[in-house]
Formats: structure tokens, C-alpha cells, sequence
């Protein structure tokens, strides 16, 4: 069986709301842990509880989260459905809640369909809260796994020429990246969208001050064969109310002939759930690195509940 890492550079966070709170040295201290813990199983975190609260549905956020704490000797709490299975339905407001499962859990790992959930759930609670997703707003811990894939690929990540592309305005996965991005100075992004969702200026701003090259387009023709990265997102079709811009949004589309346009050395990333913004015979193609992107997960998120449990 093998055996966790050090964890000395590991900073101590009370909570994950945002992928602001990460700095450079904090993001490669988390890669690094989650790089040893790969295929870990201890006991480590024996006796200690998470709870996965989750508002809107989920398939790799809170599975993975749950296999790390179970990987670990830890227990979990599970609420799948908690908007229409838990006292909400009754009214509860998501403070109360909070303050009931802080005292049955050592971390809530917090997905809801509201920006700023996350937030408002840390002014409340007695343990640690991890952001899974608030709405439009952020999804760090996605983007930090992210970042763990791009740099088990192409061995780094400063200097990466980076595409994203999607419905940037809605994809939270993407506000979290772009964020950590910021630690990259040497990154060149670009973000394909349709005007209707392309990303927010307040999103790309602190990127840019920090030094990374953004461009913004609406066609993946340039962009496609100086990428090193195609990050593609699923329109969230959850979050839209204008029908126009739903079907702008799903022009971009990658498929065969997009990935005859893609360098050789490029990966093709996508945080999935893949609706039909990638054609599934894309898959077999080895710069398809969606899969082995979600599996890393897990490791990820052990480093993340080792960071607010230690
Ligand atoms: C993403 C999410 O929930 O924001 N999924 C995930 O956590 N891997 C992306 C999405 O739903 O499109």
C-alpha cells in the first residue's frame, strides 16, 4: 500500500471558498500533496467526519470527495439531493442548516445553486467549508485539478498557451481557473465564446495585471493550432434564460475535424459532464485527457481535506 507525502508546505486554510486564496506557493504545495497521494490508501484521516451537502446535482465532485475522505480511513455524511431531501424543503435556511452539521461533521463540502453560498455558509459554520460549486460563481477545487492535469501532461504550466472555450459567462470551473491562472504569468489565454457568454472583464482583470496574455474571440480558428490546451465547457443551460443565447453558445463544438487543426502535443481538456460540445469519438484520441483529468480528482481532494483537517 503505498504511502502519503510530507505535508510541510502545506498552508493551513480555515475554508476553500475561492481560488483567490491561492497563491503560487499554496497551489504547487497541493499539486505536489495530491501528486503523492495518488493510489494512497491510509488511515490518516481516521475518526474524522466530512459532510457532502450538495443543492445541485453532482456525479465526480462529491463521489471523488467522499472516495478521498474513504481512501483516507475517514468517514463521510452524504446529501445528494439536499434541496429537496434535507429541512430546506421545509424552509430551513441554509445558515441553520449549516450550524446543525457543523456539529456532526469536521468539514462540509458545500454545493449549492446560489454565488456566494459558500460564503455565506463560512460566516456561520464551526468547521471548515469547501466550496463545490455556488452557483455562476466558483468552483476551486475543480480548478486546482485542473491545474493537477495540465502539469502531470505537459510538465508545467507557466508558459502554457491555454484555449478555453464554451460558455464562459456561466462556467464556474472556468472563474476558478482563470483565477489560479493568475499564478502563471508566462500563460497566454484565450477565450473562445459567442459575446453572449463570454467571460466578465472583473474575472480576466486580475490575470492580466499579474501578467498573463489574454485574447478574447469568437471562433476556435486561430486559436486552435497554437494551443497547448483546448479546455472545453458545457453550456450551462441551467443558468440561461435568453434562448438565443443558449444556441449561441453551443456553436463551439469540438470534433474529427476540429482535432485535425490541434498540434500533436496538445491536450483537450473539459471538467464534464461532456454534453455534445466534444463528439465521443474524440475520445480515443491520447490528447483526449478529460477522463484522466476527472480520475485526478480524487487525489486532489485528498490533499484539499488533508489541508482543512490537519
Ligand atoms: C462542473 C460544475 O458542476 O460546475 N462539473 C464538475 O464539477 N466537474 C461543470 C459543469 O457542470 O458543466
Amino acid at each position: 500500500m503505498a504511502q502519503a507525502g510530507t505535508t510541510s508546505d502545506l498552508r493551513h486554510f480555515d475554508h476553500v471558498l475561492s481560488a483567490d486564496q491561492f497563491d503560487r506557493r499554496s497551489v504547487d504545495a497541493v499539486l505536489d500533496l495530491a501528486g503523492a497521494l495518488v493510489d494512497v490508501r491510509d488511515q490518516r484521516l481516521t475518526s474524522r467526519i466530512a459532510a457532502t451537502l450538495f443543492y445541485e446535482p453532482s456525479t465526480r465532485t462529491r463521489l471523488s470527495f467522499e472516495s478521498a475522505m474513504l481512501r483516507r480511513g475517514g468517514s463521510v455524511l452524504s446529501t445528494a439531493d439536499a434541496g429537496a431531501a434535507s429541512s430546506a424543503v421545509k424552509g430551513e435556511t441554509l445558515e441553520d442548516t449549516i450550524r446543525i452539521v457543523s456539529a456532526y461533521a469536521d468539514t462540509i463540502v458545500l454545493r449549492h445553486p446560489e454565488v456566494g453560498a459558500a460564503r455565506r455558509a463560512a460566516a456561520v459554520a464551526t468547521v471548515p467549508i469547501i466550496n463545490a460549486g455556488d452557483g455562476a460563481g466558483e468552483h476551486p477545487t475543480q480548478a486546482l485539478l485542473d491545474l493537477f492535469c495540465m502539469r502531470r501532461d505537459h510538465g508545467h504550466i507557466d508558459g502554457l498557451n491555454i484555449v478555453v472555450c464554451g460558455d464562459l459567462r456561466n462556467g464556474r470551473t472556468v472563474h476558478s481557473l482563470v483565477r489560479l491562472l493568475a499564478n502563471y504569468p508566462a500563460v497566454h489565454l484565450t477565450l473562445v465564446a459567442p459575446e453572449a457568454v463570454q467571460l466578465d472583464a472583473d474575472i480576466t482583470r486580475v490575470a492580466e495585471r499579474a501578467g498573463v496574455r489574454v485574447e478574447r474571440t469568437d471562433t476556435l480558428d486561430m486559436a486552435l493550432p497554437r494551443a497547448d490546451v483546448v479546455y472545453q465547457t458545457r453550456v450551462q443551460k441551467e443558468r440561461f434564460d435568453s434562448a438565443d443565447a443558449y444556441e449561441a453558445a453551443r456553436r463551439i463544438r469540438i470534433d474529427l475535424e476540429t482535432m485535425r487543426r490541434v498540434s500533436a502535443n496538445a491536450t483537450v481538456m473539459h471538467p464534464l459532464p461532456r454534453v455534445d460540445e466534444i463528439s465521443p469519438d474524440v475520445d480515443a484520441d491520447p490528447r483526449a485527457a478529460y477522463f484522466r483529468q476527472a480520475a485526478g480528482g480524487v487525489a486532489v481532494r485528498m490533499a484539499l481535506l488533508e489541508m482543512v483537517l490537519r
